[in-house]
């Protein structure tokens, strides 16, 4: 779950997920992410609630109790077990790729929220996001992560850019005489909205085919497993 504070409030965004291993089903080494999706879509407003008031902000009044005021993006990462969510880790930044389909969803304007935030008092603003899904899939070069192969020519973006509810977030692309070439391991995250995970992920992964270059890499997985539980458990009566 990833978080704003002023130093003493929390305005939460929306719950992420993101995939960190390169290859599908989880395999191969790890990456930032070669895909994320909003929301998460694995635990229910039960478990949001309790990562809020549990986690954050017990986690934010302690370090001003303790001199430390805490402002900024605070990132905890989660893992659900079978005795409940169990912090892995905190970061002080937005994920990558988390962040591209969290704002995609922020309705209000982000700037006012963050200079807020960083001034330390929100002044009651809130943070809004649409009930839709969105998705992203990272374009990766060959060789990633251990050693990417950079400067090949990157086709199709326009096209991709022009899909529906899609947008494109770069991260490692480079102008080379006129031509946009991969510059980086992850190269473009290709982001969708839409009514649902399936919608989103439908959409992104359109857009992603009209991309290429040679050695183009990206999972076809992503939230594939989030879906077959969902679809678990509306069988069984029970919402995700
Ligand atoms: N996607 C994980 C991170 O940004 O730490």
């Amino acid at each position: 779950m990833i978080a704003l504070s002023d130093g003493r409030a929390i305005l939460s965004f929306p719950t992420s997920k993101d995939y960190k291993r390169i290859g599908e089903g989880d395999r191969g080494p790890n990456t930032g992410g070669m895909g994320a999706h909003s929301p998460a879509g694995i635990f229910g407003a039960t478990e949001f609630d309790g990562i809020l008031e549990h986690v954050l902000e017990k986690t934010i009044a302690a370090m001003r109790e303790e001199g430390a005021e805490f402002r900024g993006v605070l990132y905890v990462g989660i893992m659900l077990t079978d005795s409940g969510p169990k912090v892995l880790e905190f970061n002080v930044r937005l994920g990558d790729p988390e962040a591209q389909p969290l704002v995609m969803r922020v309705e209000n304007d982000l700037l006012p929220i963050l200079m807020a935030s960083a001034r330390g008092n929100f002044e009651g603003r809130q943070l809004l996001s649409s009930k839709e899904t969105s998705a992203c899939v990272v374009l990766a070069s060959e060789g990633y992560p251990e050693k990417p192969v950079t400067g090949q020519v990157i086709m199709g973006l326009d096209r991709a850019a022009s899909c529906d509810g899609v947008q494109v977030f770069h991260a490692g692309t480079q102008q080379v005489d006129g031509q946009l070439v991969t510059a980086g391991g992850r190269v473009l995250n290709v982001c969708a909205s839409g009514s649902s995970l399936r919608v989103a992920l439908d959409r992104a992964y359109a857009a992603a085919d009209e991309i290429s270059w040679p050695g183009m890499v990206l999972r076809r997985d992503i939230g594939q497993r989030v879906l077959r539980l969902s679809a678990e458990q509306s069988q069984n009566g029970s919402a995700v």
